[in-house]
């Protein structure tokens, strides 16, 4: 192996930069040619290639976004197309790939395996929802984002005494929510993963502002419905003073923060040497505070598992 390729594919996510400057960076010191892919697998079979250095790579660690681009192209998973990938792939000499995205860039990343060319994929959403990881690179970072928003919301919700439903990202998978909901002290937390009653939440709701706490943020993952609707049907069991607010893609931006730079640079490192080994197939992941690879067909198989013991927390925490 002497050239490795390097993509993001799928929605971006704060930290993805940091791991291209890994994997650019430790391919680098083992004496390899590094080359960035811009916009995922449409910019491969496009040819939309260029050589990476040392310096080209400089600084993007604390920069959100991704100096790759990226895009959906669902396309790729035609024969015809990943063909025109592979062209490219030999046009530039390069013998292995490190793909940086969700489960979607997992199936394209296994076909350019499959046609002889070792991918890696690396956990790069903010949604948190691969399986065999712990956490995704972009998740803390998106928390984070959410907790800042939280955290306003609830200085004008208690000033007019006010309840605030509060939508956030995730697509189906309630991590981000459960995790923004303890760390904002939120009095409820709605999820995909699990059932509610809104009259409970209403019922919750009153006995609060019965023993004098007037004003509450309810946390609801996108997946569940949007917050206007959600406010709506809460609306019909009691006078809350509702507000909606819907966070959206303010989530997918911003500077990574610390623990998702350094999770990227884990991984990042770890994915040249998995290809270095010869291997191929396999996504990244961090569980228990290990690093760990699994081959990609297990992972469509299974299912993230969702912080679920977060939601139970907040339950506890908010009476
Ligand atoms: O997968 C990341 C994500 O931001 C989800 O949380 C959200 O549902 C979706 O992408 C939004 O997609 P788009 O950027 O295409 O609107």
């Amino acid at each position: 192996m002497k050239r490795i390729g390097i993509m993001t594919s799928g929605g971006d996510a704060p930290g993805m930069n940091a791991a291209v400057r890994a994997v650019s960076r430790k391919a680098l010191t083992e004496g390899l040619e590094v080359f960035g892919i811009n916009y995922g697998f449409a910019g491969l079979v496009a040819g939309d290639i260029f050589q990476i250095d040392a310096a080209a790579v400089n600084d993007v660690i604390k920069r959100g976004g991704t100096m790759l681009y990226s895009a959906r192209y669902p396309e790729f998973e035609k024969e015809e197309v990943q063909l025109k990938g592979i062209a490219q792939l030999n046009k530039f000499g390069i013998d292995a790939l490190v793909v940086i995205g969700g489960d979607g860039s997992y199936h394209g990343a296994l076909k350019l395996t499959q046609h002889g060319y070792n991918a890696i994929g690396l956990p790069g959403t903010i949604d948190n929802d691969i399986p065999y990881t712990d956490f995704t690179i972009g998740f803390d970072t998106a928390v984070n984002t959410a907790l800042d928003a939280i955290d306003k919301l609830t200085d004008t919700a208690a000033s007019h005494e006010r309840t605030f439903v509060v939508e956030v990202m995730g697509r189906n998978c309630g991590d981000i929510a459960m995790w923004s909901a303890v760390a904002g002290g939120a009095a409820d937390v709605i999820i995909p993963e699990h059932d509610y009653d809104i009259e409970k939440v209403a019922a919750k709701l009153k006995s609060a502002r019965q023993r004098g706490q007037k004003h509450a943020i309810i946390v609801l993952a996108e997946g569940v419905m949007h917050a206007d609707e959600f406010a709506d049907k809460l609306s019909k069991y009691g006078d809350f003073q509702l507000r909606a607010t819907t966070l959206g893609h303010v989530q997918r931006g911003g500077n990574p923060t610390a623990k998702d730079r350094v999770l990227a640079s884990q991984m990042g490192a770890y994915a040249v040497e998995l290809l270095m080994q010869g291997k191929g197939g396999l996504a990244v992941g961090i569980q228990n505070n290990k690093l760990v690879s699994h081959a990609m067909t297990d992972l469509f198989n299974s299912k993230h598992e969702s912080h679920l013991e977060l939601h139970q927390l907040v339950e506890d925490l908010a009476y």
